[in-house]
This record gives structure tokens, sequence and C-alpha cells, in this order.
């Protein structure tokens, strides 16, 4: 078999990590703040291993869907920075990617243990944004790593709250992990703007800048919505009243969707969409892609008429959202007296609600301010219920399916 000589030079790797290239502890961690690296670095290390030795790696995060164009999507793009792509399989339906060596990296979401469960031989494991998995799902993976020769655990994540089950198992015991904190600043390859737009969190939000400009353990201050569940239901806006989408536009941030819906005075998720860098041709498509998003109205952000535009020129029912004076204000009040249900798939969405908080001044006075970060699907919802606030229905009955 022809072999291929790989030769990456240091500098393809942030200093901070390189270190930890060749470590191969059963667990390992790399936790810090936002765009230090940590994600990229996991998939440099997971390559490199696959290279040198034949290896079986799982690729997980919670929710299946959001594989896609997260990890799988990283994994390419390092094996194509690297002239590797060309002597690997993709397989972009199956979401697998085989090297010349037999070794093999597999994507599955922590939703599906099944599938995950059907998997023999697995060598590796990379946990990404591995917050979002609950300790059960955690310890099923753990469990698949038993009598292998050499294997590792990696876990990649933002720190967001000091009450985490991974604070208290990998953090408070010593359970023997390797363990790297890193913050923006060890990614000499990050955007300024985005640099800068972590360094401004020092005066928008302590919390936000504690968990993402820091990297350190997050405590939570006066969260705006409290009054959701999360728990399983039937997504299909058939069976919901009122239903609406809220569209906020994006592209170096994400672009959020989510769709709402009403039933017995409670609002429920019924779709979600997060995406960041897509133009607006491609959002449109990703949008039209969901199930049953485009039969029912589109509340967007009103900022951007032309895209609006675009959106009614390939047949989507979208109007500008009324922002007024207070709006903000006035729409939490509204979210507040409902019960939400969200679906634990819509993990963006439950990340986001579960951190939207109040503005806080330096004497720790709360003030009746959104704190202006990861807030996409926040706002998206608000405009998603702007019907709820408009007193009498500005929308004709009838006119949309689904809306009376
Ligand atoms: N070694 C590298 N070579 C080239 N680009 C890099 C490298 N490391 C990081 N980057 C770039 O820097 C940006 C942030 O990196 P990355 O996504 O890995 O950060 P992260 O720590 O996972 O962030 P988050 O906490 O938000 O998930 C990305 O655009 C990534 O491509
Ligand atoms: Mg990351």
């Amino acid at each position: 078999m022809p072999t291929i000589n790989l030769n990456i030079p240091a500098g393809a790797f942030n200093p901070a990590f390189l270190p930890f290239l060749d470590t191969m502890g059963r667990y390992e961690i790399f936790y810090g703040g936002a765009g230090s690296g940590k994600s990229r670095f996991a998939a440099q290390k997971n390559i490199i291993k696959a290279c040198r030795q034949r290896r079986k790696i799982l690729v997980v995060r919670k929710v299946g869907r959001t594989l896609r164009d997260s990890v799988f999507a990283e994994i390419r793009e390092v094996l194509t920075a690297w002239g590797l792509a060309e002597y690997c399989n993709v397989n972009k339906t199956d979401m697998t990617i085989e090297l010349p060596n037999g070794s093999l990296f597999l994507f599955k979401g922590a939703d599906d243990p099944e599938k995950i469960k059907s998997i023999q031989g697995l060598t590796d494991i990379w946990i990404e944004e591995a917050t979002e998995l609950t300790k059960a799902d955690f310890t099923q993976l753990d469990l698949r790593l038993r009598a292998v020769k050499d294997p590792q655990l990696i876990l990649t994540f933002n720190p967001v709250n000091v009450t985490h089950w991974i604070k208290k198992h990998f953090f408070d015991q010593d359970r023997g992990a390797t363990i790297l904190k890193t913050t923006y600043q060890d990614n000499r390859f990050l955007d300024p703007g985005y640099r800068e737009l972590l360094e401004n969190l020092k005066e928008e939000d302590f919390y936000f800048y504690q968990v993402y400009a820091l990297g350190e353990w997050g405590t939570l201050g006066e969260l705006i919505l409290t009054n959701y569940v999360i728990e399983e239901y039937d997504t299909n806006p058939e069976y919901y009243k009122n239903v609406h989408s809220g569209l906020d536009f994006g592209f170096t941030m994400p672009a959020a969707l989510c769709q709402i819906g009403e039933r017995d005075g409670d609002l429920y998720v019924l779709d979600e969409l997060y995406r960041a860098k897509l133009t607006n041709q491609e959002l449109i498509d990703a949008v039209e892609a969901l199930d049953h998003v485009k039969d029912y109205p589109i509340v967007a952000d009103s900022a951007e008429p032309d895209r609006i535009k675009e959106f009614q020129q390939r047949g989507f029912k979208v109007t500008g959202a009324k922002k007024g004076k207070g709006y903000k204000k006035y729409a939490i009040d509204t979210l507040r007296r409902r019960k939400i249900h969200i679906h634990p798939r819509f993990v963006n969405f439950k990340n986001e609600i579960g951190a939207w908080q109040y503005k806080k001044t330096a004497d720790g006075t709360v003030l009746e301010e959104p704190v202006e970060f990861n807030d996409h699907l926040m706002d998206a919802l608000i405009y998603a219920t702007e019907h709820l606030r408009a007193g009498p229905r500005k929308v004709k009955v009838g006119r949309f399916p689904g809306y009376w």
C-alpha cells in the first residue's frame, strides 16, 4: 500500500494546544471561552490519531441534526486544509469519513442512543458542546469505550454553568482527566470582529463575559424566562393554533428561526433553525427545507427589508416585525404569562432561553434590559409571538392556514 507522507507545520496549530497533540489520556477536556480554537483542535487531534493508526472515531453532539453543519464540516475542513480530503471516502448522506488506512469517522446524536449502541469497535469519542449532554448520555458513551486498547474520550465545551454535572464530575473530583482551559486570547486565527465582540461583553454582562470571554464556569444572574418546560410532544403545526415563525437575520452571528404554536393557551416551539455564515439565498434554501415552515406566516427582523423582500419573492409569507419603543419589555411581559414548551431536540432554543438574562450594573443592580448576546432565537421568539401583543388581530382571519 502506498504511504502518504503527511507533514503539518507547527504553525497550523495554536501553541496552547500543541502540547496536547500526542497525549492519550482516557478523558481529555478542552473547555473555555468562545472562539478559542477548541473545536478546531479536537478535529486536528482526532485526524492525526486516525492517520497514525487505524481508529474508529465517533463524533457526538446532543442533537443529531446539528452535526452536519458543525463537527462534520469541521473535520472535512481540516482534511481539506491538509490536502487529505481527496484520499478520503466522504459519504455525505451517511455522514461517514473513511481514511485510506481504514480509520473511520462516524457522526451521531446522543438523542439517538440505539444507533450509538449498535456501533462496534469504537476507539475514540469526541463529544462536542458536551454541556448539552446529560450525565446519563455521557455514561452511555463512556461505556462504549470499555475493553478497548488506548481509548480516548475528548470533551469540548464552554463552561456554561457552575452547577453543571461536568463541573462536579471532572473538576471537583479527580478522575485523572487531562484538562486544558483556553480563551479567545489563545487563538491566533480568530476574526478581529469576534475578538472585539467578546471584549465588549465586559461592559454588556458579567455572566457572558465570564463564560465566553474569560472561559470561567458561569454563575447565572437574573433569568428573563423561567416559565418553560423541556418535554417531548408532537411538533406538527397542524395540531396548534396561531402558528408563526420568527426570523432573526445574521451572518457572522447565526441567523435564527423558531416556529411557535399555541395550544390551551400555552406556547410550543415547533421548529428551529440556527446557522451562521449563510447568504440570504442559502438561508432561504435552509428555511425552505424545514418541513412545515413555508406554509405559515413568518415575522422577520424589520431592520433588513431587502432580505425580507427576497423571502417574499420566493413565496414566503413574511412581514417585518413591529419594533416600537420598549417592544422587548412588553414582549417579555406577555411571554412570561404563558408556559413555553420546548422539545429537547431544539437544543439551541433551550441553550439560549436557559441563559437569557437581564443586564446587571457593576454594583449589582439588575436593569430591565436583556443582555444582547446569544439572544438570536429569543429575538425570533419575540417576533413569532407578535400577534399576542397586537390586540385585535392585524392579520385577517383565515388568510393563512393555521391562523384563527
Ligand atoms: N489551528 C487553526 N487554524 C485555522 N483556523 C483556526 C485554528 N484554530 C481555530 N481556528 C479558527 O478560529 C475560529 C474559532 O475556532 P473554534 O471554532 O475551534 O473555537 P471554539 O473554541 O470551538 O469556539 P466555541 O467555544 O464558540 O465553540 C474558527 O473560525 C476556526 O476555524
Ligand atoms: Mg467550538
